[in-house]
């Protein structure tokens, strides 16, 4: 996918360039560079995009050539733009920098270690009672083959009642089950994306969504999103325009990593830009259970899909348990065919007995998700709080929901503290796990499904780790840090 930065939009990026913090007495050009430097390094400015011509971009931050062309020499010097005459420069990173983002990322069973690799919480009381009275079910099933390759009718039904609730109208055949919201994605990507499309994700983004777009060889670009404010409307939109993507990849609610919830306009504009580049938009609600706040909640994406350009996933694990392996797909039910075509060559069906059991949970919902969300409120709370305490230079905004904050930290240790904190017994998950080319070394995603004392105590031992990392040798910009 050819894209371009157009100066307008790499000076709003940039913003107050002049006057960042610890710019002291340096020439505007250095300022310049190290401000390009720091949108690289957090993901916001994706890698392998075209910078604007050295006059655009003079001209859209009311500087000199000289300044800009200096700024593009001093990035070339240290790595970060390759530059071809005649042809433009691209945005890269230093030799050795790059960190591997893939590998095994999911909860290991270590019951000794504070978990906050995973974002994600235990089951809810309700789980026991569940099984037992779908194992009571389980007999109307029993005289048949057991496979469902759409999933069994009254879960779909189920399912299609709640996207009903939420303001889109469903029916049970625009619903496919599948195992986990995972297997939604990976099987939308199997249909939409041959080897070598052209795919748009968020920047930062859930690294598991990045393991099933690369596993199908997509090529893959991001639009980066602002720590503080979430998605830039007009680089998503952009981003859709010019690199006409065959799929784009959107979390709207409660974003992992940085848990911003996106408002209902540009959820409208999205699916306009989408249908206009013939992108397929595939909307991940993981997370759309949980408002904290009590807060309106803004319409489905699907709302506003007048040509089917919208595949919702979503699924049981983040609002119920994700031992249950219970997800779906929502999306026209010609499509959901296609779908459940290709899943027979994967893994056939769901398993009966736990689509009963998600029936039953579904059945509870309301009582479920408020206890869910009450304490997901008290503990994201306690997370805020120990961070203030114990990590005052440390910054973020705090979620309305979701299960996960997305911390800007003093530094580029991301990598280093997450060594670190293992030996201390804290698993972190960290920052360049979450964009693609071992970019946000700045920020930590820190998940709040532990309850308070625990988390108390990992934001502790952490702080104490990251104190220490200043006493020894810590890893500068250009040393490579491996964490795969
Ligand atoms: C955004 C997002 N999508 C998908 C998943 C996977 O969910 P599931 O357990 O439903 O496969 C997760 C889990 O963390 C997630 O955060």
């Amino acid at each position: 996918m050819t894209s371009t930065v157009r100066g307008a939009q790499l000076a709003r990026l940039l913003g107050q360039w002049h006057s960042l913090p610890g710019r002291r007495r340096s020439p505007d050009y250095a300022a310049l560079a190290g401000a390009v430097r720091g949108l690289l390094s957090d993901g916001r400015l994706p890698l392998g995009v075209r910078l604007p011509a050295e006059r655009e971009l003079a001209e859209a931050l009311a500087v000199s050539r000289t300044t800009v062309s200096a700024a593009y020499r001093t990035l070339r010097e240290s790595g970060h733009l390759n530059s071809r005459r005649g042809a433009g420069s691209w945005t890269t990173l230093p030799q050795g920098h790059r960190v591997a983002t893939s590998g095994l990322w999911a909860a290991d069973d270590d019951r000794d270690v504070l978990e906050l690799g995973v974002a994600a919480s235990p089951a809810p009381d309700e789980l026991v009672a569940a099984a037992r009275a779908a194992a009571d079910d389980l007999p109307r099933y029993l005289g048949g083959a057991g496979y469902h390759p759409t999933g069994l009718v009254e879960l779909r039904e189920a399912v299609a009642a709640g996207y009903t609730g939420r303001g889109v109208v469903t029916s049970a055949e625009q619903i496919l089950i599948t195992a986990g919201t995972q297997q939604a994605l990976d099987l939308v990507l199997r249909l939409s994306v041959p080897a070598g499309s052209p795919v748009l994700a968020e920047s930062p983004t859930y690294p598991n969504a990045l393991a099933a777009l690369s596993a199908r060889r997509a090529r893959i670009s991001t639009h980066g999103l602002d720590p503080a404010t979430g998605w830039d409307g007009e680089m998503l939109l952009g981003a859709l325009r010019q690199g006409r993507p065959r799929l784009a990849y959107v979390i709207p609610e409660f974003q992992n990593p940085t848990g911003h919830l996106m408002d209902t306009a540009l959820r409208e504009r999205m699916v306009a830009a989408a249908h206009t580049a013939g992108t397929e938009l595939v909307v991940d609600e993981s997370f759309v259970d949980l408002p904290l706040d009590g807060q309106q909640m803004p319409p489905p994406v699907a709302v506003f899909d007048r040509h089917s350009r919208v595949v919702s996933i979503g699924g049981m694990s983040k609002g119920y348990w994700g031992g249950l392996r219970i997800g779906w797909v929502r999306a026209s039910a010609p499509l959901v065919q296609r779908l459940a075509a290709i899943r027979v060559g994967v893994d056939m069906a769901s398993p009966v007995l736990e689509q009963l059991v998600a029936v039953r949970l579904l059945e509870q919902s309301q009582q479920i998700v408020t206890v869910r969300r009450e304490q997901l409120r008290a503990r994201r709370d306690a997370l805020v709080a120990a961070l203030r305490e114990q990590l005052p230079e440390w910054s973020f905004t705090v979620p309305g929901g979701g299960i996960m904050l997305w911390a800007e930290m003093d530094g580029p240790i991301s990598s280093a503290l997450s060594r670190a904190a293992e030996d201390v017994g804290v698993r972190l998950a960290p920052g360049p796990r979450f964009g693609l080319d071992g970019t946000m070394e700045r920020f930590l995603r820190l998940p709040f499904a532990l309850p308070e004392a625990d988390l108390a105590e990992a934001v502790k031992r952490i702080a104490e780790v990251r104190y220490d990392l200043d006493r020894g040798a810590r890893p500068s910009w250009r040393t490579p840090t491996v964490i795969a």
